[in-house]
């Protein structure tokens, strides 16, 4: 049934670890956090699409139908509209309000929080529940592939709108299989830290990166880098065999932390942390000295892991700290929360 209101909440995510593998059919494991986004929707008459986005005291106006390209904030929103309808949705002319927390180009995924919670807003005027959360992923991802020009997978969407309180969540990209990891962590907690650098996923190396993962895909005439052998990624030219070798590495360590958090053992978690760490840094090359020195400064002050986090190129930083190691100022603890949803009053 359609509604003259609409809102909903999408939140931003944290990646424990499992960096730069979604892309190549591999593994990572994520958890929803508390910070998101929230979109606010009233089905309006006419032709025209009006939005403010509240924290940047910005505009926009569109054409409902084939809205024109543009840059920034606006991309997402003219993409959530222009792709809902795309997929078959008779979503209406409406005012749009976008209000959030998740800081943005912070590595937290305020990207992903907006176009999920943009998505399932204009859903809920058309009365459309999006119970194919896979497919509403995909949407999404359309959104931020075509409309804002990041060729990301989908690690970001999946985890906001799979994202549960209890946990962090085991993704397999090549099967789409999500399966719930608790998180009992004894009083060990995440904490992220800011390396002060904006990074945009559309404008850093990030698209460069996945060139180079297909361009050695290609090479050793695979489904995807996720089924190389050893031997196979010795024989890959530079820089495509650190690509690889990261990409194997990587997929190894998720599954080697999932097990550690199985058996609670947080100072293996720690140490798996280090080491993405130093792969992301090494083969895949996307740390920068900014994110140096958060990490170093995490590690000063007794994380017993740290990590960049995302797409790298700036962005947060991720650590680990046992209990009764304080964090450091300026850190924000993390914990896992509930996933992207409709909200109960869509407010005037
Ligand atoms: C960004 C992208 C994701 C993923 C990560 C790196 O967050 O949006 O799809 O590729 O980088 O793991």
């Amino acid at each position: 049934m359609r509604s003259e209101r609409a809102a909903a909440f999408a939140p931003g995510r944290v990646n424990l670890i499992g960096e730069h593998t979604d892309y190549n059919q591999g593994l990572a494991l994520p958890f929803a956090i508390a910070e998101g986004v929230t979109v606010q929707a009233r089905a309006t008459n006419g032709e025209i699409v009006s939005a403010h986005a509240v924290d940047l005291d910005e505009d926009d106006e569109f054409p409902l139908r084939e809205p024109p390209g543009v840059e920034g904030w606006r991309a997402f929103v003219r993409g959530a509209v222009a792709e809902c309808g795309r997929a078959g949705f008779e979503v209406p002319a409406a005012d749009l309000r976008i209000e959030g927390d998740v800081p943005r180009g912070s590595g937290l995924s305020s990207s992903a929080a907006l176009e999920v919670a943009l998505c399932l807003a204009l859903l809920g005027l058309v009365g459309e529940t999006c119970n194919d959360r896979i497919a509403l992923a995909r949407l999404c991802a359309r959104v931020e592939n075509d409309w804002v020009g990041a060729q990301t997978g989908m690690l970001d969407q999946l985890a906001s709108l799979f994202g549960a309180a209890e946990g962090a969540l085991l993704i397999d990209f090549r099967t789409l299989a999500i399966v719930p990891v608790p998180l009992r962590l004894g009083g060990w907690r995440f904490a992220v830290v800011d390396s002060g650098e904006r990074h945009a996923n559309a404008s850093s190396g990030y698209n460069e990166r996945r060139a180079e993962c297909e361009r050695a895909r290609t090479l050793l005439g695979i489904d995807s880098l996720r089924d190389a052998s050893a031997a196979q990624v010795a024989g890959l030219p530079q820089p495509l065999r650190a690509r690889a070798e990261h990409v194997l590495g990587e997929n190894a360590r998720v599954g080697e932390a999932v097990a550690a958090l199985r058996a609670e053992d947080l100072p293996a978690v720690g140490t798996l942390l280090d080491a993405s760490h130093a792969s992301l840094r090494d083969l895949y090359e996307v740390s920068t000295p900014p994110v140096e020195r958060a990490v170093t400064r995490l590690r000063e002050r007794g994380a017993a892991g740290a990590r960049l986090m995302g797409g790298g190129f700036g962005g947060s930083v991720l650590g680990l700290f046992a209990p009764g190691v304080p964090t450091p100022n300026g850190a924000r603890e993390v914990r896992p929360g509930p996933g992207a949803h409709l909200l109960p009053d869509a407010i005037d």
